[in-house]
């Protein structure tokens, strides 16, 4: 079996700036994919953004520029994000480059070959904000009579010649793939959403727009673009050349392939993104995840109400890995969450500052003053060492399990449990009374504490890559070192250690 594994963030699109929303998908994925590199995967991960559409083209118009300006601008700002989220994507890729052009089209002509698009007309609601069409079952009515989507965007009413792609041929087709394959569609509460929408009967979708100019021209009629998220949904298979009939090795990563999405995305991503790909007779992703929606102190988040959370704000005011620390933990993966100054400040203050710091400053720092720095040797495993290694051994087995079914902030939990469980072994031997009447058991407790920070460093590294490379550092290992097949023949003994720094300032409430 392949080894491969391919996962993606949605692409963001370039007419506002980066917030919390955004930050949370990319680092959620960022987790998986660091575990998964850690799992001896070769990983691929592809972030980007969406470019193309009435959207973009009117911000554009709004700032007085060409759309591609827009776009060149903005999306440099969401490149700049990927580095400060420290993000481990190996690719970025904007809808306005040749590759994704060259990719979009292809689709729309395998589809046209098969039949699977017709030119007819499209009269019915639109939303810009959602670039989405909607039934007027799928609206909420106001009283002065207009529509609204069920996040309270506004619609639009439209008429326009366009080419459709027969989605509602394939309804059984996608029930089969659900039914057949239970994990396509996580979690169960979305998939089960998922299944209700396609079994109330998918009409035809409009593919084409031909009342605005911005967007990728379609092959055979260069007066329509294609809709928007036909094209943007082939970011996925163009970020690895698979849309084409070339033989580059990328496209192996097409085999095996997760995207993680917000809930408002899902319908796009499980049902038209297969479609289009059954259609054109092309591999489906394996998995498609649907997160939740954050509100900020309990309000939804909107600009209207002007408090959208700026992601490099909390960076910059809190540290990197605190907010990834947060975002992940705070929240269970697939659930709505809420963003708390003061549910951040304690998560710091308990979980990095108390639990992860302090046992780390304590023992090292002893390490430091009393053994020159030098890590001693383990002299003898009695129990309590033993029921450590053990902890160690179920966490490999364990979150194995709660990853591959993404429960990221349960695979914390246990990260933490045992983190729990060495700081009791570190107090109940309290070595600074042993290293007065008992050498060897002070050396061999803080032998046996460092090896335990050793793992908890590799544990941590896919919630927060600097802390645990900085850990990693101190005592004196690589980062091209530490897996989980290894973790256990990483060896520590007679490592020097590099100065020992707090890792984490507490923060006052
Ligand atoms: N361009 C489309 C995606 C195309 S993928 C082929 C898009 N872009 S977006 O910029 O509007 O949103 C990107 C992601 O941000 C989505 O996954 C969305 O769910 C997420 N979020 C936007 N606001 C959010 C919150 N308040 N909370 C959590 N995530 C939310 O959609």
């Amino acid at each position: 079996m392949s080894n491969k594994f391919y996962i993606t963030t949605p692409i963001y699109y370039v007419n506002d700036r980066p917030h919390i929303g955004h930050a949370y998908t990319s680092v959620a994925t960022d987790f998986i994919a660091r575990y998964m590199g850690l799992n001896g995967y070769d990983v691929r991960f592809q972030t980007g953004t969406d470019e193309h559409g009435l959207k973009i083209q009117k911000a554009a118009e709004a700032n007085g520029i060409e759309p591609l300006q827009l776009c060149d601008k903005n999306s440099q700002i969401f490149r700049d994000l990927t580095k400060s989220l420290n993000l481990s994507n190996d690719d970025f890729i904007r809808t306005t480059e040749q590759r994704h052009i060259s990719g979009a089209s292809y689709l729309w002509k395998r589809l046209y070959e098969r039949n699977q698009i017709y030119l007819g007309e499209y009269t019915g609601w639109y939303s810009i904000n959602d670039e989405t069409f909607y039934n007027e079952k799928d609206l909420l009515k106001q009283d002065d009579g207009s529509f609204k989507t069920l996040t309270g965007g506004p619609v639009e009413w439209i008429t326009e010649e366009s080419y459709f792609f027969k989605l509602s041929e394939w309804s059984d087709k996608l029930l089969n793939l659900y039914k057949n394959n239970p994990n396509f569609i996580s979690p169960r509460s979305k998939r089960n959403e998922v299944i209700k929408f396609v079994e109330s009967g998918l009409n035809d979708l409009s593919v084409s727009r031909t009342s605005f100019k911005w967007g990728i021209k379609t092959p055979n009629n260069s007066a329509h673009i294609m809709y928007v998220w036909l094209d943007a949904l082939t970011c996925y298979t163009n970020g690895v050349d698979y849309l084409n009939d070339s033989k580059n090795d990328l496209r192996e990563f097409w085999g095996n392939v997760v995207h993680i999405v917000g809930k408002d995305i899902l319908r796009h991503h499980a049902v038209y993104w297969p479609a289009f790909l059954l259609a054109a007779d092309l591999d489906l992703p394996t998995k498609i995840f649907a997160h939740g929606w954050w509100t900020n102190e309990g309000k939804k988040i909107s600009k209207s109400l002007g408090n959208v959370i700026d992601p490099i704000e909390i960076i910059n005011k809190y540290g990197l890995d605190q907010f990834r620390y947060f975002l992940l933990r705070e929240v269970p993966f697939g659930n709505d969450g809420d963003f708390s100054k003061n549910t951040l400040i304690n998560r710091i203050n308990s979980d990095l500052v108390n639990d992860l710091g302090n046992l780390c400053q304590r023992s090292l720092t002893m390490i430091e003053k009393k053994l020159g720095s030098i890590v001693p040797k383990i002299i003898n495993k009695g129990n309590k060492e033993k029921a450590l290694d053990q902890s160690i051994d179920e966490l490999l087995v364990k979150s194995n399990e709660i990853i591959n079914e993404f429960k990221i902030h349960i695979y914390i939990k246990h990260v933490w449990d045992h983190i729990g469980k060495v700081n009791k072994y570190f107090n109940d031997h309290k070595p600074w009374e042993l290293e007065k009447n008992d050498k060897d058991k002070f050396l061999n407790v803080l032998a046996i504490t460092t090896e335990q920070i050793k793992n908890i460093a590799i544990f941590i590294y896919p919630i927060m890559p600097q802390k645990s490379e900085k850990i990693l550092n101190t005592i004196g290992i690589k980062k091209s070192q530490i897996s989980f097949k290894e973790i256990n023949n990483i060896n520590i003994e007679g490592n020097k250690l590099s100065a020992v720094n707090h890792l984490f300032n507490r923060i006052k409430l």
